[in-house]
């Protein structure tokens, strides 16, 4: 119950306009120990999203034919890049007229938005910065190479730079939240894009210099004292509290972490000034590291899992810290963001990958979102029986299950497996319910000797001995978990099924054949089926 009290204060306020009057409705994060989900119109909000091409969003007129082709995808919300140049191109005069043609375009084919914003840095450079920011080195500083060069990348120490960047983004969300406050068909925002240095480990400016020979702020050492229980490995290896200088706290770290204490800095003012615009979830993207690369080869202080707690801790406006997955180890990245606390999203994926990962980020990793890149460039067709399953077919089902996925999730309550054809390892098991479900891509009915396709599912237990299994590609083997009891397991029916209306329909009962006599679970390749399997347990005599 919200007390009379509270009810007048907060009526007061909105009269006052220190908020919009329908503040409570404005899009946000709800935290929990598993992560946490995207609340829209008070609602866990699944994303189906994609991310467009960086050159896909420079013209109003690409809304046009854009939109209405991803529309068609079963995507629900586009990632767009909104550019520092374009907004701003001439010093404090403010053109928002392509964002404002896409947001009644994406209203148009019932879709929403995610701005990026472009600003000081995207991949690291500063390509995206207005032209008057760019020649005016001596106001906006660059970062120095360690060969003393300057670098097309700004410098994280310019304080004009951090207040330019700052007010650019502030007028940003100012004109998106009078546009478009009412209605939120902008969710949520990215700041700057996978930023870090490139280059040897570190900025060697003279300020930068300076500042890494100074002692490490007593603030960050005692913050990230505070914040050991969740550290990273890597952070914990590394961590001397004891030390004064850069060096001695953060050893063979100290130039990386002394980046991302940069960049954090300089993102949490950021972040602030937006959101004291509007309020809307704010997050920031990490380019991650490829094995065996040099902190500098990779962009050095992004938002990457080692060091994540200088980020935490230093800039606590942002909401959750997001992977972008391109590597072909996408479960290790996309399990080092499922944190307690840390809402996990995933706003870029290679395309190709995407109808398989799609399963992991929702089903195993409890993603509130997954947006492949350049989703501009998907194929329409929803179900391609020769190439398939199509990004489109899997969002379909995984919308046809958006009711009840999020309350699943957080109950954990939810798994998925993905096996690659090209990986030693064409089996894998997983727990739930008491019950261990072995997946493979060896397929027994109808025969087939060679591994041609790759598998994917996602597993919902629904009741004790309930569970919905929807993907493709792999074989299912039901088994009671010998960790939980010492029953025995079997199948008692299985049956195609769709869900639609907050209900199922099924579909056919399958039997014999279709079931390996009553043994598995068949998950045809390239197309995507949902299934329920009542599965029973019973005492070994
Ligand atoms: C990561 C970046 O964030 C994107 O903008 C794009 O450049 C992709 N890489 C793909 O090349």
């Amino acid at each position: 119950m919200i007390s009379t009290r509270f009810q007048s204060l907060l009526l007061a306020a909105c009269l006052l306009g220190a908020f919009p009057a329908n503040a409570a409705e404005i899009p946000s994060i709800a935290k929990s120990p598993t992560g946490g989900q995207l609340i829209v119109n008070g609602q866990p909000y699944l994303i189906l999203g994609g991310e467009l091409g960086n050159s896909s969003a420079g013209t109003a007129a690409q809304a046009d034919t854009i939109l209405p082709h991803i529309a068609q995808l079963h995507v629900n919300t586009v990632l767009m890049p909104v550019a520092w140049d374009q907004i701003e191109p001439v010093e404090g005069t403010f053109d928002f007229s392509i964002l404002d043609h896409w947001i009644d375009v994406a209203r148009q084919q019932h879709l929403h938005l995610v701005p990026l914003w472009f600003g000081s840095w995207k991949n690291g450079f500063s390509n995206y910065a207005p032209a008057w920011v760019k020649e005016d080195t001596k106001r906006f500083p660059r970062a120095i190479s360690a060969e003393g060069a300057q670098l097309e990348i700004l410098s994280t120490l310019g304080p004009e730079t951090l207040k330019s960047d700052s007010r650019a983004f502030a007028a940003l969300m100012k004109h998106i939240r009078e546009k478009d406050q009412d209605q939120q068909t902008v969710l949520m925002v990215q700041v700057e894009n996978e930023v870090g240095h490139l280059g040897r480990g570190r900025d060697r400016s003279d300020a930068a210099n300076r500042l890494f020979s100074s002692p490490v702020p007593p603030a960050l050492i005692q913050k990230l004292q505070a914040a050991r229980d969740s550290f990273s490995p890597e952070l914990r290896a590394h961590f001397n509290p004891s030390g004064t200088t850069w060096s001695a706290v953060f050893g063979d770290a100290a130039n990386e972490v002394f980046m991302a204490w940069n960049y954090a800095r300089f993102i949490q003012e950021v972040t602030a000034q937006g959101k004291q615009a509007y309020p809307l979830p704010m997050y920031v993207n990490c380019q991650l590291p490829a094995p065996a690369e040099r902190a500098g080869e990779y962009p050095s202080g992004g938002p990457h899992p080692y060091y994540l707690a200088v980020y935490r801790t230093t800039a606590p406006a942002l909401d959750f810290f997001s992977p972008d997955i391109y590597w072909p180890n996408f479960e290790y990245w996309i399990d080092r963001y499922k944190f307690n606390g840390n809402a996990v999203f995933i706003p870029e994926a290679r395309l190709e990958a995407a109808p398989y990962n799609a399963f992991y980020a929702y089903g195993a990793a409890g993603a509130f979102g997954f947006s492949p890149f350049a989703i501009e460039t998907a194929p329409a067709a929803p179900d391609d029986h020769d190439n398939g399953p199509t990004l489109a077919s899997v969002y379909e089902l995984i919308e046809s299950l958006s009711d009840i996925l999020p309350a699943l999730q957080s109950a954990g309550s939810t798994r998925a497996i993905v096996l690659h054809c090209n990986s030693p390892r064409p089996t894998q098991t997983v727990s739930l319910g008491g019950y261990l479900f072995e997946a493979t891509l060896l397929r027994s009915w109808p025969a087939k000797s060679l591994l041609e396709d790759d598998g994917a599912l996602i597993i919902l237990q629904t009741a004790p001995n309930e569970f919905y299994i929807a993907g493709s590609g792999l074989t299912v083997s039901f088994f009671r978990d010998p960790d939980v009891d010492t029953k025995i397991s079997g199948i008692a029916s299985i049956e195609e099924v769709a869900r639609s209306n907050g209900g199922w329909t099924t579909l056919r009962r399958l039997n014999g054949d279709q079931t390996n006599q009553g043994r598995q679970l068949s998950l045809a390749p390239h197309q995507v089926h949902a299934y329920r399997v009542i599965l029973s347990s019973i005492e070994q005599h």
